[in-house]
């Protein structure tokens, strides 16, 4: 997508055909900054610290991670040690580990001396694999936004979304934006109500950054307000992304996702989940007692970090000294409260059934 008219992905290999460029999503909305990640370790680092996140993009820079240790080893207990470094970088997104699967599958059959050019092939293909999801998830998602206009005529559709699922969190488009920025290309009226997204913020520093830049009307609204724009008849559709589906298709999703949905559902507004497949874990079955829900530092939540007037950016204290915090990253929102799974392949009811039956090779590769 473009930042001013210059197009960007939000990870890259490098012209030196072998480096890793990334935006670093730490420093934005008030900075800029392009890093170079020349190891495994700057892989793991990245997405650990959140250099780099979103689901399908943790993803994206663990494939480039690994070719990026078949450089350093490519012998199989480097290849293992590439695999245990990077997969526990984080716990709950699963595109994460199928990323890492992917490419192990590819990588541990050949011998070691083909397993750099090989890895960095394989990172490449799951990385434009990504870009073509999203634009099937941005056709699919089309159709729903251009059901509600055609009962609107003329009308602005308000759309609420949640973090960051946009281009920043993928390779390029994103997931649950990749319908809005389709929609808003096509000439369809459409606004965006961006939840702030505490503690970290996704939806005022980034989601709001990307639509910004591209000319999609937004407006940043604190995280408790969903629920009374919704009640308010001011709310046409919710679309969010996720980290990971259950089979049972509940939605594990950034902290607060549950509580919009619930809103959602007091209200009759449809509730949609926009999910690359890489997304689907077929290996849990229940995702309240089975996804591992991320904790992290509780600095997260007792400081703030923005720009002062004077164009300093500064990291602030909000919470008194000893209250002690809580800081779960995802919480998991029930099938019963979705809508419908917008995935590559349609929009699918989230339930075991249409998923199995709109994945079978998932299902078959086990
Ligand atoms: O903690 P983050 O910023 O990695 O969490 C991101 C989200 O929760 C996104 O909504 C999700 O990964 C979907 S990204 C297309």
């Amino acid at each position: 997508m473009k930042v001013d008219g210059k197009h960007f992905r939000s990870i890259w290999r490098e012209r030196d055909g072998w480096s890793v460029g990334a935006i670093d999503q730490r420093r934005l909305p008030h900075e800029f900054v392009i890093a170079k990640l020349t190891s495994c370790e700057d892989a793991a680092v990245a997405i650990r610290d959140m250099l780099v996140r979103g689901a399908p993009l943790i993803g994206a820079t663990a494939a480039y991670g690994m070719a990026l240790a078949m450089r350093e080893d490519a012998s199989d207990s480097g290849l293992k040690r590439a695999y245990d470094t990077l997969v526990v970088a984080r716990p709950t997104a699963i595109n994460l580990k199928w990323a890492l699967d992917e490419m192990r599958a590819t990588l541990a059959p050949i011998d070691p001396l083909e397993r750099a050019e090989a890895a960095y092939a394989r990172a490449d293909e799951i990385v434009e694999q990504d870009v073509e999801i999203n634009r099937g998830i941005a056709g699919n998602g089309l159709k729903l936004i251009e059901t509600i206009a055609a009962k609107k005529p003329g009308e602005t559709i308000n759309v609420l979304t949640h973090c960051n699922a946009g281009w920043l969190a993928t390779v390029d488009w994103g997931t649950a934006t990749a319908p809005i920025y389709l929609a808003h290309e096509r000439g369809l009226k459409i606004h965006v109500w961006v939840d702030e997204t505490r503690p970290r913020n996704q939806g005022a520093s980034l989601t709001a950054w990307e639509l910004g830049h591209h000319g999609v009307p937004h407006t940043v609204i604190p995280d408790n307000t969903g629920g009374h724009l919704m009640q308010h008849g001011m709310v046409d559709l919710a679309i969010v992304g996720t980290d990971r589906v259950a089979a049972n298709g509940d939605v594990c999703n950034k902290i607060g996702t549950y509580l919009k949905a619930l809103a959602a559902h007091d209200n009759g507004v449809p509730f949609y989940v926009a999910l690359p497949s890489p997304t689907i874990d077929f290996a849990v079955n229940d995702g309240i007692r089975d996804i591992p829900i991320e904790q992290r530092s509780g600095i997260e939540v007792t400081d703030m970090t923005g720009r002062t007037a004077d164009g300093r950016v500064e990291t602030v204290r909000i919470v008194p000294e000893g209250s002690p915090v809580a800081n779960y990253a995802f919480d998991v929102t029930p099938a019963r409260l979705v809508t419908g799974l917008i995935t590559e392949r349609g929009v699918l009811k989230p339930d075991r059934a249409s998923l199995a039956a709109a994945f079978p090779e998932r299902i078959a590769a086990g």
